[in-house]
């Protein structure tokens, strides 16, 4: 039997899906009939609209969010000896820019409820070789920007934001990405706006953004020539074709977060009933969460089976996050073991990311929440017997 035979017919519910339209496939092919695929006019373009869409003065757009995160990294000077505070409730790519520069990831433990670093422990892990912190807007969730601006203000400490999950949350009215040195975004398809593949930086700093546009393209010196290269740099170039497909996607970027909102707003509703499924953070006065994930919480003896058992119903999920810490990378190079971070293990055991998605439709959720009902009860019933 075929392995397309073997699932004919029944019903799957993806994890994540990307939000293409017709302008956006228009936009897509009015670039492939120029000369410019590269380093042409739709990057400054893409670039100029970001920003004031975040309300920072520059943009720099990259390949990628780890890419953008390791220009971030390297143009605020941190190297060899330097430590910086990180999370260990994240992707792996928040940690691992520290690493990419001979410096040291220090994690700190998160917050219980929006999974986010906890300001309470930051200071405790500063120490003199401390140069930076990296709080990520976890699953959209604004990080708590107040309380990090006054430790890294306290300490002298730099500040990245990692908002790749978070285009369009807000701390206090004010959009992340404007409470650092300088913050990222990333455009993966599952994110709120895609470009394939791709990132962005955003500052409110010359030098930095100076410094970016040049370590993206080899190192060349502002308006120098082709082959004229000041430093080492990167390609971490993005293409005119990703930044037509951002642009248009940025313009309808209200609408896009309205919808997430709503599919968010609809599996609270109906799992947010069920006994024993714990429904994500929502937003509150002063924080305004940008849906990138739907994230629920179950026993943590059960979350294994709960996947399995939703997979085998057709429901595609994922087990959103790993610590980062026990990854086995980073349990052999740094000797990290199960109880270092406990708030953060505790969360992990029990996270599962649902389908989630723009255009989902009210049937699929609804299925969602039916094979979730389902699944918790058959568990229940089964840890009784
Ligand atoms: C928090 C966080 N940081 C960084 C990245 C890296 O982005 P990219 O996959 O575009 O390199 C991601 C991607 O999912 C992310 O979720």
């Amino acid at each position: 039997m075929k392995n397309n035979e073997k699932t004919a017919g029944k019903k799957t519910v993806p994890l994540s899906s990307p939000f293409i339209e017709d302008d956006d496939i228009k936009a897509v092919i009015d670039v492939l009939k120029t000369r410019w695929l590269s380093l042409g006019p739709e990057i400054p373009e893409f670039e100029r609209k970001f920003a004031e869409y975040i309300g920072t003065k520059y943009a720099v757009a990259v390949n990628s969010g780890t890419s953008a995160l390791h220009l971030a990294v390297k143009a605020l000077g941190i190297g060899p000896g330097d430590e910086v505070i990180v999370t260990p409730f994240s992707f792996v790519a928040s940690a691992n820019c520290v690493l990419f520069e001979g410096s040291t990831p220090v994690f700190v433990d998160v917050e219980p409820e929006t999974f986010n670093i906890d300001p309470k422990k930051v200071e405790e892990k500063i120490t003199r070789k401390t140069k930076a912190i990296i709080p990520v807007d976890v699953f959209g969730r604004p990080s708590d920007k107040e309380a990090i601006s006054r430790i890294a203000k306290k300490h002298n400490l730099k500040v990245i934001e990692d908002s790749a999950e978070a285009l369009g949350a807000a701390y206090k009215g004010k959009k992340v990405g404007n409470f650092s040195d300088c913050a990222i975004f990333a455009f993966y398809p599952n994110k709120q706006m895609t470009t394939g593949e791709g990132g962005i930086l955003v500052t409110n700093n010359k030098k930095i953004y100076d410094l970016c546009v040049s370590l993206r393209n080899q190192g060349r010196g502002i308006g120098g020539e082709w082959h004229e290269y000041i430093r080492l740099g990167y390609n971490y170039r993005i293409t005119d074709i990703q930044c037509a497909l951002g642009i248009s996607q940025l313009k309808k970027i209200k609408a896009i977060l309205d919808k997430r909102g709503k599919v968010a707003a609809e599996y609270a509703k109906r799992l947010g009933k069920i006994k024993g499924i714990k429904v994500p953070f929502d937003s509150t006065k002063d924080l305004k969460v940008s849906w990138f994930v739907y994230v629920i919480q179950v026993d943590a003896n059960n979350k294994e089976l709960f996947m399995q058992e939703l997979k085998k119903r057709g429901v595609e999920c994922s087990a959103y996050f790993q610590p980062i810490h026990l990854m086995k990378f980073y349990k052999e190079k740094f000797g990290f073991k199960q109880g270092d971070f406990p708030v953060c293990e505790s969360i992990a055991k029990t996270t599962i990311a649902l389908p989630f998605y723009t255009s989902m439709r009210t049937e699929d959720i609804d299925y969602v929440c039916r094979q979730v009902a389902e699944v918790q009860d058959y568990l229940a019933k089964k840890k009784k017997n």
